[in-house]
């Protein structure tokens, strides 16, 4: 897409990445992404932020629209995740900018990715300030936003905040506006998001949110480095509260039934736990994991009140693919929720004391008992998973007090 002037003199010029689908190497971006990138006209001219290094041509051909690489005068790297930062190497040899503005932490890790040391360097501290004519620079650290070396750039004379990961989205468009698409799309989009990227890291997004506030800082555009920016107080005051309801960990009155199944006993488990969820009150969605990507589980794990797993013993562990997805979820640190487990076994059993210790490990609230049946679960069997289901929704319901 060509670059588009967002405000009087800052253009986007970043790069639509439209068949993404595959982001860092391990969560589902089915739309795709973008790659948000800014140039800044002044007396100096800035580029803040880059994109992966695939996107080079694209990004190049969008800077050139609006002036040649050698008239940027600064580079500003907000983030070093490759995403943001694959083709630098490449911008600083085109650009050979007088500065390049990095976070403290952002510094020590350009070393890590790049022989830089003849590059002309600015570590910034949180809360520093840089005049580049008519409007000035301000930088604000926001550690493990997604990585240690994150920071945001504001640009107090525009009311612009451009916010790295903060606020993203994984949607390749042809607009750059949310005011320009459906809007609740967006949310789903950006909920997606926290729930794969940012969601170990919800401290961290209530201490920056506290901080935006204390500082009383003056938003009327916020641009994330991935998906659609949030133009106008409405917009802006959107992502705000969703990243705060998000960061708190909000859950609804749901459960997820995640589960993997050999010849269908575990499976229908899974349906009377569900049957009984669904008469206490609460919805339910089951998700089989050969069925549903990882991502698509983290997403509904992150809305729902209860995680219900199963899974049946195999080789005296679980199947393969419930460990994938229980290694993915304990990593993104669901907090909040109450779980449970269930299984089928031929002869030796382990499935549930082992689904039991992943749960705990997750610091879950477990509601008991958990159930496990020899080969085929019988209708007593069944009635008892559905009692487990009520005793679920119930405790969903304590927990969401709705
Ligand atoms: Fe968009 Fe942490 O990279």
């Amino acid at each position: 897409m060509r670059p588009v002037e967002v405000k009087n003199g800052i253009h986007w010029v970043g790069v639509v990445d439209w068949n993404c689908r595959n982001f860092h190497g391990y969560a589902r971006s089915a739309m795709g992404t973008t790659y948000n990138a800014f140039l800044v006209e002044d007396e100096k001219k800035v580029l803040i932020d880059t994109v992966k290094a695939e996107s080079l041509s694209q990004f190049l051909c969008n800077i050139a629209h609006i002036c040649k690489p050698e008239e940027i005068d600064y580079l500003v790297v907000n983030h070093l995740e490759l995403d943001h930062s694959g083709c630098l190497e490449k911008i600083v040899e085109k650009v050979n900018p007088e500065k390049i503005f990095v976070s403290p932490m952002g510094g020590k890790v350009l070393k890590t990715f790049f022989d830089c040391e003849d590059w002309p360097i600015h570590v910034i501290k949180s809360g520093e300030e840089v005049s580049i004519g008519k409007r000035t620079l301000r930088f604000f650290e926001t550690r493990m936003l997604h990585w240690p070396d994150n920071m945001f750039t504001y640009i107090p004379e525009e009311k612009m905040l451009i916010s790295s990961d903060a606020f993203g989205q994984n949607w390749a468009t042809s607009e750059r506006f949310v005011d320009e698409v459906d809007k609740g799309r967006v949310e789903r989009l950006m909920a997606e998001y926290y729930a794969n990227i940012v969601n170990p890291y919800s401290p961290k997004v209530i201490k920056t949110l506290e901080s935006l506030d204390e500082l009383g800082l003056d938003v009327d555009m916020l641009c994330p480095d991935h998906g659609l920016m949030f133009r106008g107080e409405e917009d802006v005051k959107f992502a705000l509260d969703a990243y705060s309801r998000y960061a708190r960990q909000e859950c609804e009155n749901k459960a997820v039934i995640v589960y993997d199944t050999m010849w269908h006993s575990t499976e229908r488990m899974a349906s009377a736990i569900a049957s009984g969820i669904a008469d206490g009150g609460c919805s339910v969605r089951l998700m089989s994991v050969k069925a549903n990507h990882h991502s698509d589980i983290m997403s509904e794990v992150f809305k729902s009140g209860a995680v219900v797993f199963g899974s049946p013993t195999h080789n005296n562990g679980i199947l393969p693919g419930m460990a994938d997805v229980l290694t993915y979820i304990k990593g993104l640190r669901p907090q909040n929720k109450v779980g449970a487990c269930f299984g089928s076994f031929g002869w030796s059993g382990e499935c549930v004391n082992i689904l039991t210790d992943w749960l705990k490990a997750m610091k879950l609230d477990m509601v008991e008992p958990a159930i496990k049946v020899r080969n085929r679960p019988d209708h007593d069997t069944l009635k008892e998973c559905y009692e487990l289901g009520l005793s679920i929704a119930k405790a969903i319901r304590e927990k969401t007090g709705k």
